[in-house]
Order: structure tokens, then sequence, then C-alpha cells
């Protein structure tokens, strides 16, 4: 698992086979080729599950059935069987920190207070003011806003839904609640599926008498401050590793936003935890997004976007654990738009310039789908009814509604282009596979679950694949290339010159391996100079490159100087 090329697969938009505008299971089958072709070696699935939809399958509502617009268990062994004729493996999605509000398990729970299935979840009477009003329990927000607590009226308690209320989170304390995870767990394993991504798990344990957040975190929550990694969240982790993974020789990856301290992640994925295999950050995503506000958009500098990557490169190395190296995902503005340049001139270079970033960190490696083409963020034209995504759409009311008190009808052109860059919907449209209608993601007469981008005729697979100058190629060469040198995986990590502000330029060493990476981030020439005390070995040879031409040795002359075209990447080994 460490050395694995990972691809993530986000269903609804990845390929539709039958025409009813939706990816499904035999789409995916369709594509086995291309990812083999691509030299991927592990698909991350998210949720296909049973799912009223309230947040993409990210609400389950039967763990061990499909959603069937997806396809069915069959089809779903035929994947299975396909990807294990390829050498392909696969992750599943495990959504555990909360249920859908129609899972059997909570329909039981929320029917009585006395159902055997009440403290499956989180139930807690209303706090009453001097007044005689009803409250919730303590002063949690929900993550995309509102209470985190949602009245239930025929019980007469709350329920607690970190997420939405469609989303109420299960009850880790309860050991009948972890037996269930475990059981599902070894359902799925026993399929033959080989590990899981496990969503939001660092939640899963709530601190204890579930006290208040601090106050300056009150009210407007972006993000909580106190319950991430709560006391015994790695107690339920490693009983499930004992449980089930260790058994399956799985491999796993936990979601673990809110978490700033690397020290507290380390202790996930060190071996002698017996916990998981690896863990998401997220700070050098959040990068470009407001503190207060994460939809707004803010501007970045390539100095601190450097500082967090050393930080979880070195930290990791350090000390026993292993880094997720990804900069897409389905929860995520499309990269080339917001740390590339999605403009005609530079998009195939910056695209590329992207990919030499990510393949040479040390760690597993993520490629999302659509990344491999360089897909970009949704066009300027687009109205608010082509964002479909739940956060997106609430974010926008709760403004409108603000907005609504002062003028009828208000101007909301500032959040429609603050969702530009950074909405979840961006990453969501359907992957473009050639230039026919709909990008050939669904049949001509279709209608799609989400538009397609207007790019699609210049940008699709089906292009890439016959331009060997192409991104998609470019990346096919960067994974085979990280693959062949174990010190992109392995390898020590240095920053050189931290402060520059345009040029990301790093040694990694390995054995008696040393590379250096030099990125270009900027749409300019750079003249770059190593520092006067970068001890860098004589005779490096440039063996990798985004632009044609170059074919330099790295001379060890202090100071080095290595003359930089717009977005360029080099790697020299
Ligand atoms: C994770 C998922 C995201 C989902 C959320 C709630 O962050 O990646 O898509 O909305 O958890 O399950
Ligand atoms: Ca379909």
């Amino acid at each position: 698992w460490k050395e694995v090329n990972v691809y993530q697969i986000y269903p609804m938009s990845f390929k539709d086979s039958n025409g009813d505008g939706i990816g499904d299971i035999q789409g995916i089958i369709s594509k086995l080729d291309y990812l083999k072709e691509l030299g991927i070696d592990v698909i991350w699935l998210s949720p296909i599950y049973r799912s009223p939809n309230f947040d993409m399958g990210y609400d389950i509502s039967d763990y061990c059935s499909l959603d069937p617009r997806y396809g069915s268990i069959d089809d779903m062994h035929q994947l299975l069987k396909a990807m294990k004729e390829r050498g392909i493996k696969l992750l599943m999605d495990l959504v555990v920190n909360h249920t859908s509000h129609l899972h059997p398990w909570f329909l039981q729970s929320s029917s009585s207070k006395l159902s055997p299935k009440r403290d499956w979840y989180i139930w807690r009477p209303p706090r009453i003011d001097e007044s005689g009003n009803r409250h919730p329990p303590n002063n949690w927000d929900a993550i995309w806003g509102g209470s985190a607590w949602e009245w239930d009226e025929n019980t007469q308690e709350y329920y607690l839904h970190l997420y939405l209320k469609e989303q109420p989170d299960l009850n880790w304390e309860n050991i009948e609640v972890r037996r269930a995870v475990h059981e599902l767990m070894r359902w799925w394993l026993d399929k033959g599926v080989s590990g899981f991504r496990m969503d939001v798990i660092n939640l899963i344990s709530k601190p204890e008498g579930l006290p208040d957040e601090p106050l300056e975190n009150a009210g407007f929550t972006v993000f909580p401050v106190s319950i991430p990694n709560g006391p015994r969240v790695h107690e339920f982790l490693r009983e499930m590793n004992e449980e089930v993974i260790s058994k399956y020789d799985a491999m796993t990856v936990g979601e673990t936003p809110w978490t700033h301290d690397p020290a507290i992640l380390a202790r996930y994925v060190k071996p002698s935890s017996k916990e998981l295999n690896m863990v998401f950050t997220f700070h050098h995503v959040d990068i470009d997004g407001g503190v207060e506000n994460s939809w707004k958009p803010i501007p970045w500098k390539l100095s601190s976007y450097k500082q967090i990557i050393n930080k979880w490169q070195t930290y990791m190395h350090e000390h026993e654990g292993w880094n997720s190296i990804f900069i897409e995902n389905h929860d995520q503005g499309r990269s080339l738009s917001r740390f590339g340049n999605d403009s005609a001139e530079y998009r195939s270079i910056s695209a590329k310039m992207l990919a030499v970033g990510q393949i040479c960190q040390g760690g597993t490696i993520y490629v999302y789908q659509g990344e491999e083409l360089g897909m970009a963020n949704v066009p300027p034209s687009w109205g608010i009814e082509e964002y479909k995504d739940v956060a997106t759409q609430s974010y926008w009311k709760a403004i409108l509604e603000k907005r609504r008190e002062n003028s009828e009808n208000p101007d909301m052109s500032d959040i429609l282009k603050d969702l530009r860059k950074k909405a979840r919907d961006n990453a969501r449209t359907p992957v473009q596979w050639d230039d026919s209608p709909h990008a050939g993601f669904t049949s001509e007469n279709a209608t799609p679950w989400m538009r397609v981008n207007d790019d699609y005729t210049q940008w699709n697979a089906t292009q890439q694949m016959n331009d060997p100058n192409s991104v998609r190629f470019f990346w096919k060469r960067a994974l085979a290339f990280r693959k062949a040198h174990p010190v992109l995986i392995h390898g020590s990590f240095r920053l050189i010159s931290p402060s520059d502000e345009r040029v990301f330029a790093i040694e990694r060493q390995h054995g008696d391996v040393t590379a250096i990476i030099v990125i270009n981030f900027s749409g300019i020439n750079v003249n770059f100079s190593f520092p006067q005390d970068s001890k860098i070995p004589k005779g490096l040879k440039l063996q990798l490159s985004n632009y044609e031409n170059t074919d330099e040795t790295l001379e060890n002359i202090s100071p080095t100087l290595v003359n930089l075209r717009p977005y360029e990447a080099r790697v020299y080994l």
C-alpha cells in the first residue's frame, strides 16, 4: 500500500452505461483498461450503497446493498472479478461516523425511548432555560451551519448530527454499534474488497459529557475545535484493526480533518499503534479558503503552501508515519483552477506542473478522476441551478435569505464567483471521455445528472490518449517514474529556499540516491538560484520535465542557477 497508485472514482460522475444520466458500476468496468493503462493499482470508490442521497451517498441507509442506480451486487461481483483480472484492488468508502436518518437502525432508535437501538445514536434531553424555553443540549454547530442537534417530537429528545440532520451520528460508545460496523466491514472484505477509506473517522469518539465548544468558536463554527480526535478514537480503531483489518491484510486510509498537530495524526498511523495505514490531511487544500468562511476564496502564498507540505512530509518521515498525497477529491474545487492556471495558454503545462508537485512527495499517491486530464472548474456562465451539492445550496440559501432582508432581488454574483473556485461541485461534473454529446459520459439523448463542463470538446480523454503531449500522457509517465524511483516515495524531505514565492524546490534522499525537484508555480520566467549552503551533490541529471528539450545536468556550482519557464517543473536524480 505504500507504493501503489490510487485513483478515486466518484461513481455518479464517472461513466454511465445505460443512458439514465447517472454513472454506474458497468460504466466503471468499461473503463478499467483505461485505468490500468494509466498505471493505477488501487481504486477508492466513493459510496455506492443504498442511500436517500441527501449528501450524495455519504448518508447510507443500508451498508450491504447498493443504490440500484449504480447496479446490483451481481454487478459488484463482476467489477471485482474484472479488477482482479487486471491486478487492480478496490477500497470501499466506509461512512460510519453517521448513517442516513432512513437507516433501519435510526428508524428503530427514533421510534421509542425504549427501543433496543435507542442508544445506537446520541440522544439528549433539551436544556430548559429560566423562562422554560427549550434549547439544544450544547452549543455545537453542524459542519455546514445550524445547530448540530435536531429535535425529535416523537420522543421529546434531541439527536446529534455533525453533518446534515439526515445524517445522525452513531454512538460509538455502544459496543453493539462497533460490532455492527465490524460485521459490515467483514461482509465487504469477504466479497473481495481490499480495504477502506474511512470517512471523517477522527470524529467517531465524542468528548466526554459533550461539553460546549469554546465560546470564541460558538455561534458561527467553521470547524469543530473540541470534537475531533476524541478520547476513545484510538481504542476504537485498534479494536477495529484487531477484529477485522488485521485478519484480511486490508489497506486503510482515514479522513482526519481539523487537526493541526502532526503528532496527533502520527499516532493513528504509526505501525506500533496498529490502527490505520495513513490519513488524509487538508491544510494544503484549505490554504485558499477563508478561516471564518471556507467557501470564500482568499489569496494564497506559495511559501505557506510549502510550509504545510514540509510540515507533514518531514514529521511523518521522522516519526514512522505515512502520508497520503492528494490535491483533488470530490470535496475540492479542481486543483488546476486553484493552484495552476486554467487559461488556454497555460492549462496543459500547469496541469503537468501540478502532477510533478504530487508525484515528488513522499507517501501514497491519490489521483482524483479527471485530474489526469487537467479538468477545470465550472465556467463563469453557469448559474446557481447547475450546482447540485447540498452544502453549496444551503450556503447560497443562507446568504440569499440574509440579503433579502435589505433588498428583494439582491446581487449574488460575488457568491457565485466564490463558488466557482471553492464549491465541491467543481469536482463533480461528469468525466469528459470524448467530444460526442455529453462528453461520452452518457448517451446522446440522456440528461446527465449534472451538466458536463463546456470545455469537453477540447478537453477529453480520447483526444488526450492520441496526443503524446497531453496531460494524460504526462500523468502516466509521471506515475511510472515515481514507481521506478523509490526515493520519491520513501525518501527524506528537505525544503530549499522556503521563503521563495515562485519556486517550490525540494531535496529528497533515500539510500545513496538524491532527487532535486524544482517547480515554478508562477506564470513568468524565473532564474532560480540555489542558496550558497545547499550541498547539492555533483552530476545530477534531469529525468523528468513538463517541457521538451530540457536535458541539462544540474552542475554543482554554488549558487546553482536554473532558468525556469512559466510553470516549468523538473526532477533531477
Ligand atoms: C466527508 C466526505 C464528504 C461528506 C462528509 C460527510 O468529508 O468526503 O463528501 O459530505 O464526509 O459524510
Ligand atoms: Ca447509469
